[in-house]
């Protein structure tokens, strides 16, 4: 396997991904942990993570001298570099010192020698286009190393000592802006490494099940399912490590979409044979909302209601060890903290935040390393079809953001309706994969129309559908005005009380996906 050791940058997870798409298994351990994770797992090469901390600063973080004296390829990236140039006796300056102000954003560099990095991919003399995030640089570089690839403002944009088989580069390969640098990184750990590609999300799902085994020995985990993909998956694949201990328990807070219920009940009690609690606290929900119109009093008193009915039915199951939840890898900030041992800081946002601590239950979060798009992976392999992996995300406080103004029964049942049409039309047309979300909203508002002779006035129903790769931009999605019309014109026939539909053309920013 190979190791990334984490410096605390924001993408140190997207270099396990590139190893990961390259066919290999890796592990990531903080910086701290270094020395007892090359133990455990004696890797055939090391990574070693950017990080927001510079070298020349005081108490910044260093690699373990054990990395150095494994005799394994090492791969440094930006600050893995300075850190590895510093270490092994170079020398690395501090930005800000007047004419140098580091590199940042796209940048390009020249190769000036052959290296095992570039084999099949760069060639001497070429210029290519890569991510750089700098502000020191090396100045000298180690003994052993020479300089294969320049840029304008880091004349060690790539070194290497292939005696020792230890690498580094001033740009990130890891993330998109550096077109070849998955290719990079697929060098570094077939050709360099060594290691065949051979690793897939088949024998993912196997560590990950051993993984989960090892965890929770003979304790009891609680599973609160949302009907989305995330939490599915990782409640499949718990129930597949430890069968019985598991227990679903699924809200119908009443804000859910038309048959969702059903969906869920049918996948998981006939399908898979989970113990499945399904609460329906529709009633409850309502009562609460009642009279609610403020945004952001709707997800307040929803979150909170949720935690509390969730509570109560952890209880008449008689408690459990263990809170299972769906939480991927975006949904994760780690800091890794410099001065304080080995912790790491975790922040996470999720519907049940706040119930282990009280309940006195830990986390099993089997998806924490994973994207989205890998856990669609991962839950083809356990089974789940591509209609159900490929769902559009749904948010936890369901339908209660999708009506502006008071939530009722009565307007969840309009928006479910006109919600149900919008996507059945939008799945006929061949649409759906194309869209990050789509969904039907009920305003608060009422219009006048016509149908046969007779006069209307009734509410308007709003449609949305966007592009995202990760739902912090968005794009409207550009649908042909008869398609449009087309939904219009059933959602006004088939739908009592919606007599005009209206499409959302706004983009995120300035606006946001949902409208609460
Ligand atoms: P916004 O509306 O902020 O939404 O542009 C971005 C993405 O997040 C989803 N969303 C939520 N998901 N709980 C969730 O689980 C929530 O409270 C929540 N609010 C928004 C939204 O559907 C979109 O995918």
């Amino acid at each position: 396997s190979i190791l990334i050791i984490d410096f605390g940058s924001q993408v140190t997870q997207l270099i396990a991904r590139r190893v990961r798409e390259a066919g290999v298994y890796c592990e990531i351990a903080p910086f701290q942990n270094a020395g007892s994770a090359i133990e455990r797992s004696r890797p055939k090469g090391v990574i070693l993570s950017g990080s927001p901390a510079g070298v020349p600063e005081a108490n910044s973080p260093r690699a373990p001298q054990a990395v150095f004296d494994l005799g394994v390829p090492i791969l440094g990236i930006c600050y893995g570099q300075q850190v590895m140039s510093h270490q092994l006796g170079g020398r690395v300056e501090a930005g800000n010192n007047g004419e140098w102000e580091g590199e940042f954003g796209r940048a390009f560099i020249t190769i000036t020698e052959d290296c095992p990095l570039f084999d099949g991919l760069w060639a001497v003399g070429e210029r290519h286009q890569v991510w750089m995030s700098h502000g020191d640089k090396v100045t000298e570089f180690a003994p052993g190393f020479r300089i294969v690839a320049v840029s304008d403002g880091a004349p060690f944009a790539v070194i290497a000592d292939e005696q020792r088989q230890f690498y580094g580069t001033q740009f990130h390969p890891e993330v998109h802006h550096t077109p070849d640098g998955a290719k990079l990184l697929a060098n570094f750990v077939h050709k360099v490494c060594g290691i065949e590609g051979d690793w897939s999300m088949g024998a993912y799902r196997d560590a990950k099940i051993q993984e989960i085994r090892d965890q929770v020995g003979d304790g009891r985990v609680i599973c609160g399912l949302s009907g989305g993909v995330d939490s599915s998956v990782a409640a499949i694949l718990i129930h597949e490590a430890i069968g019985s201990q598991l227990t679903c328990v699924f809200v119908d807070h009443g804000l859910l979409r038309l048959n969702e219920r059903e969906q869920v009940e049918s996948l998981f009690r006939d399908h898979y044979n989970i113990p499945l609690v399904v609460v329906d606290a529709e009633e409850r929900f309502m009562r609460g909302l009642e009279g609610v119109t403020d945004p952001e009093a709707k997800r307040k008193f929803i979150g909170g209601e949720f935690i509390a009915v969730f509570e109560e039915e952890a209880k008449k199951l008689g408690g459990a060890d263990f809170l299972a939840q769906g939480t991927l890898y975006p949904d994760v900030i780690e800091s890794v903290s410099f001065t304080g041992g080995p912790s790491v800081t975790i922040k996470s946002h999720h519907n049940v935040g706040g119930l282990p601590e009280r309940m006195n239950m830990k986390l099993v979060e089997p998806l924490r390393e994973l994207f989205k798009d890998e856990v669609r992976v991962l839950g083809k392999e356990l089974g789940l079809n591509d209609q159900f992996v490929g769902r559009h995300p749904f948010p936890g406080p369901g339908l209660a953001i999708r009506i502006p103004g008071e939530v009722t029964k009565e307007r969840c049942d309009i928006l479910r309706k006109a919600d149900a049409i919008y996507l059945e039309e939008i799945r006929n047309a061949g649409l759906y994969d194309a869209i990050w979300q789509a969904f039907a909203v009920l305003l608060p508002v009422r219009t006048v129309g016509v149908m046969g002779d007779y006069r209307t006035y009734d509410s308007v129903c709003g449609l949305r559908a966007v592009t995202s790769v990760d739902g912090m931009t968005a794009d409207i999605y550009p649908f042909d005005a008869a398609f449009l019309s087309g939904c219009a014109t059933r959602i006004i026939n088939e739908v009592k009380g919606i007599n005009r539909v209206v499409y959302d053309y706004t983009s995120k920013p300035p606006g946001t996906i949902e409208w609460e």
